[in-house]
C-alpha cells in the first residue's frame, strides 16, 4: 500500500437540488458496488468482515487517523486495497446516478439486514415523503436552526432526505443527530453524513436503555478540519436522545 492511501479522497455527493424525479427503487445501482466487494470476499473473508472493513476505512480515512487504517488494511493484500477503493469509487457514482445515498441499498443487497433488529430501510419513496412532511411548516421568513434526529437511523436515510429539503430552504440551517444500536449501521449514518454535507452527530446507542458506545462528531463545513472526530469516551453524553 502506499502511505498516503489512508487519505480519503472521498467528495460530497453531488446532487442536484430540486430534483422532483422519483428516487430509485432496487438494487441494480449498487451491484457494481458488490461486483468488487464480492471479489475480496472470494480470497477467503466473510461477506460482513469485507463490507465493515471497507465502511471503517472510510471512516479512518476521513478522520485522518492513519494507525486505525493500517489496523484494518493490515490482511489485505495491495490488489485487494485498489479493489476496495475501487468499490468506493463505484458507490460514489452510484450515489450521483441516483441522487441519494446508496450505502444502505448495498448493505440491504449483502444481505446483511438482522431481523432481530428490524434492520429493513424504509424505501426512498417513503423515506424523501416523510421528510417532506415533517419538514412541510418550516418557517422560513427569519433566519432559524432546526435540530432533527433519528433514534433508530439504520443508514441515515431519512435524515439524508430532511438535509436535502433544508439545504434548499433559503434562512434555514440543520444540525442533524443519528443513532444506532448496531455499530455499522452508525458506521453508515456517518459516512453519509460527510457525503452528503450533514452536520451534527451520530451515536452508537441503545435508544431504548440509553447506553451511549461511540459517537461522532461531523462538521461538513470547514475545510481543513477532518469532517469527522471521534468523540472521545469522555465526552459521550449519557443519553443523547430524550
Ligand atoms: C427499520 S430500520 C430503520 C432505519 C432508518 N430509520 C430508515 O428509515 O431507513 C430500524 C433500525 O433500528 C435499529 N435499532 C433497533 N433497535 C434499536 C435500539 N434499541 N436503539 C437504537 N437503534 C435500534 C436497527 O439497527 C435498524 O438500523
Amino acid at each position: 500500500m502506499s502511505e498516503n492511501n489512508y487519505k480519503s479522497d472521498a467528495q460530497p455527493c453531488n446532487y442536484e437540488t430540486n430534483s422532483e424525479e422519483l428516487p430509485p427503487t432496487g438494487y441494480r445501482h449498487v451491484q457494481p458496488v458488490a461486483e468488487h466487494l464480492e471479489e475480496i470476499q472470494n480470497k477467503g473473508y466473510s461477506t460482513y468482515e469485507v463490507f465493515s472493513d471497507w465502511v471503517d476505512m472510510q471512516l479512518y480515512s476521513l478522520q485522518a487517523n492513519e494507525k486505525g487504517y493500517s489496523e484494518v488494511i493490515d490482511k489485505y493484500s495491495d490488489e485487494d486495497i485498489n479493489t476496495f477503493a475501487q468499490a468506493f469509487g463505484e458507490l460514489q457514482f452510484s450515489m450521483n446516478q441516483i441522487q441519494t445515498e446508496a450505502i444502505g441499498d448495498l448493505y440491504e443487497l449483502l444481505g446483511m439486514s438482522s431481523d432481530d433488529l428490524g434492520q429493513h430501510f424504509t424505501p426512498h419513496t417513503v423515506a424523501k415523503s416523510m421528510a417532506q412532511m415533517q419538514l412541510s411548516s418550516l418557517n422560513t421568513k427569519k433566519k432559524d436552526s432546526v435540530r432533527i434526529a433519528d433514534p433508530a437511523s439504520g443508514s441515515g436515510r431519512f435524515l439524508i432526505w430532511s438535509a436535502r429539503i433544508i439545504q434548499d430552504t433559503k434562512n434555514v440551517e440543520g444540525v442533524f443527530f443519528a443513532q444506532d444500536k448496531d455499530s455499522l449501521c452508525a458506521k453508515m449514518s456517518a459516512l453519509n453524513f460527510v457525503l452528503f454535507g450533514l452536520n451534527g452527530d451520530v451515536y452508537h446507542a441503545d435508544t431504548l436503555t440509553n447506553e451511549v458506545f461511540a459517537g461522532w462528531r461531523i462538521n461538513s463545513d470547514d475545510e481543513n478540519a477532518p469532517r469527522i472526530t471521534e468523540i472521545p469516551e469522555s465526552g459521550l453524553p449519557e443519553s443523547h436522545i430524550e
